[in-house]
């Protein structure tokens, strides 16, 4: 079978399938089975500087072709995440990645940092939770991204990444590209759920979930169109700068191809874990590698970024 061994920001994976930040990431139970599965790295959940309950149940549903979630950041604290980030580091043998999601610049610079410290191999740097109320997504404020990148950039030799919200229009793609580019980022995660929608049940006169008068962030096969014109879009923008991870709706092996075409370095798994357990990330490599094989394709490299156009 041809391999799918990959390198996120010069950091090498054994395949090209790992677990996203959010599902099934909190605690050090979960972060084991993702150690044991065939996830090719380890992620942790997003953290804060203080543990979270988050927000009220409930707070997620899952449907046929998608997931609408507004967990509102449940999470440990930043100091366990470094605790975790030491003994994964000892029992398994696979990149281990941090991410934050701070609610100011002071937060982030003191949790990169302390992840630069640990033994973390990647610090994603979370510039799109959509679910913390009166909290803008960081990613669409191009001004408080600057400022927040300004900051960071010099805290160490861990590669940085950016956990990225949806972009719709040219406009907003280059200016975070740009952005992006003037800072020390080695590698971008595209795409987060898409925040604020809204899944109405009909028999109900309701929605689904309670947290923001139902608004959620939703993700699943109904946002693969979005992740891959997100991926393809900076793939083009960042000149092979920057390490790109593809994320959104992703179940398949033929999805993980299509974001393979499209320019991903690596891809991420959310949903699908959520809804299938830890087999999955195994299960969507294997397919990969059986439709690289069919294909006549001996590696990642032979096939990344070369979407045709008509
Ligand atoms: C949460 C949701 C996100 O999409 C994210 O990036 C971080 C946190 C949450 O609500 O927990």
């Amino acid at each position: 079978m041809p391999a799918t061994k990959t390198k996120i920001a010069g950091v090498e994976f054994d395949s090209y399938v790992l677990n996203a930040s959010g599902p099934k990431d909190a605690t050090m139970e979960e972060l084991e089975i993702i150690g044991h599965s065939g996830s090719a790295g380890i992620m942790m959940k997003s953290c804060t500087i203080e543990p979270r309950e988050g927000n009220e149940e409930p707070r997620s549903f899952d449907f046929a072709d998608g997931y609408i979630q507004s967990m509102g950041l449940p999470n440990l604290g930043y100091r366990k995440y470094v605790e975790f980030a030491a003994e994964l580091k000892k029992k398994f043998k696979k990149p281990i990645l941090a991410s934050v999601s701070g609610f100011s610049k002071e937060d982030y610079v003191l949790m990169v940092e302390a992840f630069q410290k640990s033994e973390a191999d990647l610090i994603e740097v979370n510039f799109s939770c959509p679910n913390i109320k009166g909290k803008p997504q960081v990613g669409y404020d191009f001004e408080q991204s600057e400022n927040v990148l300004a900051s960071i950039d010099n805290l160490g030799e861990k590669p940085v990444g950016l956990k990225l919200p949806p972009y719709f229009d040219m406009s907003h793609y280059a200016q975070m590209a740009e952005i992006i580019l003037r800072h020390k980022i080695s590698f971008i995660t595209s795409i987060n759920s898409i925040g604020n929608t809204l899944i109405i049940d009909p028999e109900k006169e309701s929605a689904v979930i309670k947290p923001n008068n139902g608004l959620g962030g939703l993700s699943g096969n109904r946002v693969k169109p979005i992740g891959l014109a997100n991926v393809r879009t900076f793939y083009n923008l960042l000149g092979g700068k920057v390490s790109i991870v593809g994320v959104g709706g992703i179940s398949t092996g033929t999805d993980a191809f299509e974001y393979l075409l499209a320019g991903a370095d690596a891809v991420q798994i959310a949903t699908t874990f959520e809804k299938e357990g830890a087999g999955c990330f195994g299960r969507i490599n294997n397919e990969l590698q059986e439709i690289l094989e069919k294909k006549g394709y001996n590696s990642i490299e032979e096939v990344k970024g070369k979407l045709k156009y008509l």
